[in-house]
This record gives C-alpha cells, sequence and structure tokens, in this order.
C-alpha cells in the first residue's frame, strides 16, 4: 500500500519531467532544426541587388534650408563714384590762402625732409606703417593718390592743400599716425604750405 502510493508519485513526477523535456525540445527544434549552434535564430541578411549602394536620403524640406542672405551690393554707379571720389581729410574746412600763391619746390623739399619723411618716407614713396589705420600704411606721396591728382594746377594744389591745412585723423579703429593740420595751427606759413605742395606736385607730374 505504501509503496503504491510512492510509486503513483514517482511516477506523476516523471511523467511531468519527461512531458517538460518534450515540450522544451519540440519549441527548439521547430525554432532551430536539429543542430545545436541553433543558426536559423541568426537574422537573415537581405541582400540588396546593389550591395555598395548607400542608404538614400530625401533632400532636406525647403522649410529646414536658411535663405541666405544677399551682401549689399553697390550699383555700378555708386561702385564708380565710391572709386573716383577725391579723398577728403577728416577734419573739416576750406583751402587755405596758399592754394593762389606760387610755391617754391625747392623749399618745399627742405621743409619735406624735416617734417613730413618720418611718415611718408624719403621722397614721398611711403610704406610707413600706420597700425590701427584701415590702410594699415600712412599714404604714399609719391605716387600720390591719382584721385587727388588733376590737370589743374589750382585744383591739383586745393586737393593737397585740404590735408595740409586742417590735418585728418585716417579711418581705423585707432591710427597711431594721423595727419597733423599745418595750416589751422600756425605750423607752416600760408607761403610753406604754397612751397610743400609745389613740391609735391613736382614728384608727380
Ligand atoms: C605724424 C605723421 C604725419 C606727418 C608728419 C605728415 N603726415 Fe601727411 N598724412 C599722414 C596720415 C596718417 C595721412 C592719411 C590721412 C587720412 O587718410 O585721412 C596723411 C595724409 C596726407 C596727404 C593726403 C594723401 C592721401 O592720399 O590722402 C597729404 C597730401 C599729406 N599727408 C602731406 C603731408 C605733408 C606735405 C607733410 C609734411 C609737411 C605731412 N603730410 C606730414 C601722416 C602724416
Amino acid at each position: 500500500m505504501k509503496d503504491d502510493v510512492r510509486k503513483y508519485i514517482y511516477g506523476a513526477i516523471t511523467v511531468f519531467i519527461v512531458g517538460v523535456l518534450a515540450w522544451v525540445s519540440i519549441v527548439y527544434i521547430s525554432s532551430c532544426g536539429v543542430t545545436l549552434t541553433c543558426q536559423r535564430a541568426v537574422a537573415k541578411v537581405d541582400r540588396t541587388p546593389i550591395p555598395t549602394l548607400f542608404p538614400a536620403t530625401m533632400p532636406a524640406a525647403e522649410r529646414f534650408i536658411p535663405t541666405p542672405i544677399a551682401p549689399p551690393t553697390l550699383t555700378v554707379a555708386e561702385a564708380e563714384a565710391e572709386s573716383s571720389s577725391i579723398p577728403r581729410p577728416s577734419n573739416p574746412g576750406g583751402p587755405g590762402e596758399a592754394v593762389n600763391l606760387t610755391g617754391d619746390a625747392a623749399t618745399g623739399a627742405d621743409l619735406y625732409a624735416v617734417n613730413c619723411v618720418p611718415c611718408h618716407g624719403v621722397e614721398g614713396v611711403g610704406g610707413i606703417a600706420n597700425f590701427g589705420s584701415t590702410a594699415g600704411t600712412v599714404p604714399a606721396l609719391n605716387p600720390v593718390d591719382p584721385r587727388l591728382k588733376d590737370p589743374d594746377y589750382k585744383t591739383f594744389a586745393t586737393n593737397l592743400d585740404l590735408f595740409l591745412e586742417h590735418g585728418s585723423v585716417p579711418a581705423g579703429t585707432n591710427p597711431i599716425f594721423q595727419m597733423p593740420p599745418w595750416g589751422s595751427s600756425g605750423t607752416f606759413s600760408q607761403q610753406q604750405i604754397a612751397d610743400v605742395i609745389a613740391y609735391i606736385i613736382s614728384l608727380n607730374p
């Protein structure tokens, strides 16, 4: 009697274990096949007809493309006016009496050598650095800016005289050199200004 009960219990346990094993094997074999490595479980590689093709992307939608900001463009007339406008000193004022006097280029050369060479170079060839100015150098006077030149002597002299009379601060953040006012400060007499103008004009025939 006692043995029979034991037999039933062991029998039930055995049936249960065998059942579980059978169920696990059915699941395994149905998904992996009769193999120990279960290769079938590895995801299948889908080969594309053209293996080197990059995945295509759609072009970005219009609203994601920023509209380029067009730089302000000068009209042809404006650009011409800008390049042909005669340079004027930053300091205001009209021409001095010097433009009506006859200058002596030789005296002007002496005045130039003493007063102007440190900034404008020997004989006005320029090349002197002017840190902090937009131009980067003190302008040369030989050759002088062609826009200052004029076939009419008095017009040419007036263009130079405005700088000599009133001086000028060149464009830039903090230029170390600026053109001193030789006339309005009284450093030069009007005759001396006329002389130095005659000298510069003689350098720019
Ligand atoms: C301390 C330096 C300095 C001295 C000295 C000096 N200049 Fe200048 N000069 C300048 C600078 C800087 C400018 C540029 C001004 C500007 O761009 O507005 C200039 C501009 C000029 C210009 C206008 C040229 C141009 O292309 O715009 C003339 C002409 C001139 N100088 C003549 C003279 C003469 C002549 C002397 C001597 C009597 C003299 N300068 C002495 C610094 C100097």
